[in-house]
């Protein structure tokens, strides 16, 4: 480590949590080079942000050009040219019947504002979110966030008008796809005779693949059962797209794979390659419930996260990433499968495209699998490859490689993860 480092660390505030002890010098495509001289490979993808690669040439051009342009022009002031191509190429990329666009800066004020945007446009006051759910760190999407209880430390806020049903976790529950997800719609609809009526219901609030909680993608028939009963109650649907948007299943948006259209949906993270820029999205219609005035914000709509934005579409397009994400994604799921019939220790294999979950198991139940996912995570660092955990449990090791992550880059970091099963089990 640096001597920078050595001076300055220690008053970093240690409520961030440390997963690595890395001092990162510079990065390229999947690559991390640190101080040290080290190289990793980054599936980790900055929790799932830097989707088109470290510092793609195409959006590293596109913000030094808007930097010489100008950074910032409040969107309250003027409008400008990157805000109104971003909405131009994000019309190309949403569904037909999204066409109101709002942008701020973090996944978790995305998530306040279509919160505010439900309320405004319904009257009622209540949400209902799911188990294993991960919406933010701001108060109020903390109580929106079910899925460990330490991201709220002993900040208890007060709960509002939240309400929690079981998402349709099948490994979890111990059944098939289609069993969870008519469990789940099931408790759902109960919760709605039992505990809050529907018509005090603003909004269902659901990631269409769990993210946080577990790397699950929702079964297609629960996510159709969510938008039947939101229609028949007069609740709005919002999907929470922040970590599964932008190519990272495999789609532009992971609502594709079931072809249901929320009324609102969040995004954040891979917009704009690593570029802080967050947005809600819905009908232009409902938009306009919205008060004018009551709710904005300085950074919103950044012009040079906006030109990173545009150029993040435009390279994901040029250069078929969503294509790459679907076949890489086959050739990851694969080589999990056949590392999971040599050990047994890896109780499911899941996901969509590029955002897939291994989930480990000890003694039967994924309760106990904790210490076991961190230290296959430790001995595949000291092997230079990068992965997270996920989970209430840290039972699961998420996999996020950039889109364009190549066939030999996969292979590489099957060949560590098979070292590192080796070495711990
Ligand atoms: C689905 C989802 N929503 C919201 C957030 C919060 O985003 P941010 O950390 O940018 O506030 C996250 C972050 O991981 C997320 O995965």
């Amino acid at each position: 480590m640096s001597e920078l480092y050595s001076q300055n660390f220690p008053h970093l505030s240690p409520v961030w949590t440390r997963i690595f002890p890395i001092e990162a010098e510079r990065a390229e495509g999947s690559y991390i080079y640190a101080t040290d001289g080290r190289k990793y490979l980054d599936f980790t993808c900055g929790i799932g942000v830097t989707n088109t690669g470290h510092c793609h040439p195409k959006v590293v051009e596109a913000i030094r050009e808007q930097a010489g342009l100008f950074l910032h022009a409040q969107a309250n002031i003027v409008v400008h040219q990157p805000m109104l191509r971003m909405i131009e190429e994000l019309r190309t990329i949403v569904p037909p019947e999204i066409d109101g666009f709002f942008f701020s800066n973090s996944g978790a004020e995305a998530v306040e504002g279509a919160l505010k945007l439900a309320r405004s446009a319904t009257g009622r006051q209540s949400v209902i979110v799911f188990t294993g759910s991960f919406h933010g760190r701001t108060a109020q999407t903390m109580m929106l966030t079910t899925s460990k209880t330490g991201y709220k430390g002993s900040a208890q806020y007060l709960p509002g008008a939240v309400y929690v049903a079981p998402y349709p976790y099948a490994y979890k529950l111990g059944m098939t796809e289609e069993q969870a997800a008519a469990y789940a719609l099931e408790a759902l609809e109960e919760l709605l005779v039992s505990q809050v009526a529907p018509h005090d219901v603003a909004a269902i609030l659901i990631e269409p693949v769990l993210g946080e909680g577990g790397y699950v993608p929702a079964p297609i028939s629960f996510l159709k059962g969510l938008r039947e009963l939101c229609n028949r109650h007069g609740m709005l649907l919002i999907f929470d797209e922040v970590q599964s948007g932008f190519g990272r299943t495999g789609k532009w948006f992971a609502l594709e794979h079931s072809g249901v259209v929320p009324d609102i949906m969040t995004v954040a993270k891979g917009i704009a390659s690593g570029l802080p820029l967050s947005g809600v999205f819905s009908s232009l219609d409902l938009m306009k419930k919205w008060p004018t005035g009551s709710h904005g914000g300085t950074y919103g709509g950044n012009a040079v996260a906006m030109a990173a934005g545009v150029a993040t579409i435009r390279a994901m397009k040029e250069e078929k990433m969503l294509e790459n994400a679907t076949a890489r994604g086959i050739q990851l799921q694969t080589g999990l499968r056949k590392l999971q019939e040599e050990y047994p220790q890896i109780g499911d294999v899941r996901g969509l495209g590029l955002m897939i979950g291994s989930e480990f198991q000890v003694d039967g139940t994924y309760k106990k699998a904790k210490d076991l996912v961190k230290k296959v995570i430790h001995a595949a660092e000291e092997r230079g490859l990068l992965l997270l955990s996920c989970g209430t449990y840290d039972s699961t090791i998420r996999w996020i490689p950039p889109l364009n992550v190549t066939e030999a880059q996969i292979a590489d970091a099957l060949n560590i993860f098979s070292q590192s099963l080796q070495q711990v089990l």
